[in-house]
């Protein structure tokens, strides 16, 4: 019978990758803790309009890439595109803002979908992993995020990470650019592509995100927003470059960067790393202020900033510059009962050892012989066999062997913890 193979653009975690996803995941984790925030689960499934009204109707996100279907109900439903507008509707729905203290400093991790087409560093299926802090207009609220996000990339031991960053300004320098752009591309647009003819009348803004090549000629010389805007946009702006430069993150300011989410005004950033295989996955993460996104979606006006990480091109670059190599799917023991008769103690052992001591412990459930399980035991990386049969089931005492030195020891069962204390404390020692 034909097998049947993944759906074009998701991809299967396992094995070694799948530890390497653990690993990063929780070291973004921790860190987000360590920056004081909470761990958020919005759901997979939103209404359209979540995303239509938060993430923009002239976006290409909404315009082109996202799975919504009817459900059984006739409604709308989206499987979520991103997680920055479902995690404000969550905190609207549920009115996070009036029973908590402001800012709320949200983080969260899954699956986010969207129909673009696959290709190197882009799925159809991905992971993300990000920060939503929200209720503080303050420039500092960037700036902790941007410093958040860079120790996040640098503990992972990401050497030389670019921040390009950029303004968008207030609504007031926003609109008066859209103005520029709308007369500039006036005299070009009937050169352009047809998605910039949707966009034109959409929301010129977007056209800046047009990925033709023909088109490359008429973005690069379009006005840019520096040029309009407003004296308190400015001022923001060099706040954030300012205390950047005192944290000593370093940065590339980038004039062309617009983001192509619409609910994006003042600080947007994107972090690039290019591995040591010179392959370029595109941006590793990348965020950026929003202030009307709450109100979007029928809230009160607070602003919030954040950012996301994309944990495939995380990992991706992380095993190109053999980042990932410490990580190894090791056992601490694996117990090998010698006859029927041991089973049960080899597990009690298993089970002691793991509760008690918090070590990673296998054990033989299928009684194959001593040779095969010195095999399996290698094979899954054991550092100690456990050895036990009639003997050390009437002594309650287990045999230790060193699979490297091959040395062996007897211990008694209740030792059995304090041993392996010692044992794993020396082999730290020595290393
Ligand atoms: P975004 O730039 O659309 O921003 O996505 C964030 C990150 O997700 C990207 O930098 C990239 O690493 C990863 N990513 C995006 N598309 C793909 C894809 N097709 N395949 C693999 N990885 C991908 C957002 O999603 C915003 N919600 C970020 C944000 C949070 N802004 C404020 N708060």
């Amino acid at each position: 019978m034909e097998i049947i193979k993944n759906v074009k653009g998701t991809h299967d975690i396992y094995g070694e990758e799948n530890n390497a996803y653990e690993m990063v995941e929780n070291l973004m984790k921790s860190v987000a803790e360590l920056y004081a925030y909470h761990g958020v689960r919005p759901p997979v499934l939103e209404s359209n309009s979540v995303f239509v009204r938060g993430v923009g109707s002239s976006s290409d996100i909404v315009r082109k890439e996202m799975y919504t279907f009817k459900d059984h109900g006739d409604r709308d439903i989206t499987l979520r595109p991103e997680f920055t507008a479902g995690i404000m509707r969550m905190v609207v729905q549920n009115k996070l803002y009036a029973t908590n203290e402001l800012p709320l400093k949200l983080y969260y991790l899954g699956p986010v979908f969207r129909y673009e087409r696959p290709q190197l560093g882009r799925y159809r299926q991905f992971n993300q992993f990000g920060v939503e802090c929200i209720g503080h207009a303050s420039y500092m609220q960037d700036v902790d995020v941007i410093a958040m996000a860079y120790t996040i990339l640098t503990s992972l031991g990401l050497d030389g990470v670019t921040i390009k960053i950029n303004t968008l300004g207030d609504d007031e320098s926003r609109n008066n650019y859209r103005e520029a752009l709308k007369s500039y591309f006036a005299k070009h647009i009937r050169n352009m592509c047809e998605d910039c003819k949707t966009r034109f009348e959409l929301n010129p803004l977007r056209i800046l995100d047009c990925k033709v090549p023909e088109d490359r000629p008429y973005i690069d010389n379009a006005p840019v927003i520096n040029d309009y805007l407003s004296e308190s946009s400015k001022e923001r702006f060099s706040k954030v470059l300012n205390a950047l430069e005192t944290l000593q993150i370093p940065y590339e300011i980038d004039s062309s960067l617009v983001r192509g989410l619409d609910y994006y005004s003042e600080t947007v950033f994107e972090f690039h790393y290019k591995s040591k295989k010179g392959i370029d996955y595109g941006a590793v993460g990348a965020g950026g202020h929003y202030g009307k996104l709450m109100s979007e979606l029928g809230g009160p006006d607070y602003p919030g900033v954040g950012f996301s990480f994309g944990i495939e091109r995380v990992v991706s670059v992380l095993k190109d510059d053999e980042l990932l190599e410490n990580i190894k799917d090791e056992l601490d023991a694996y117990v090998m009962p010698l006859g029927e008769e041991s089973n049960l103690y080899a597990e009690e052992i298993a089970v002691f050892l793991r509760n008690s001591g918090g070590y990673r412990v296998d054990v033989c459930a299928d009684n194959c012989k001593m040779g095969a399980m010195f095999k399996r035991a290698s094979t899954k990386g054991a550092k100690y066999a456990l050895i036990v049969g009639e003997t050390e089931v009437n002594e309650q005492t287990v045999v230790i062997k060193d699979l490297q030195t091959q040395e062996q020891n007897k211990v008694k069962v209740e030792e059995l913890v304090t041993k392996f204390d010692e044992l794993f404390n020396s082999s730290k020692e020595e290393e």
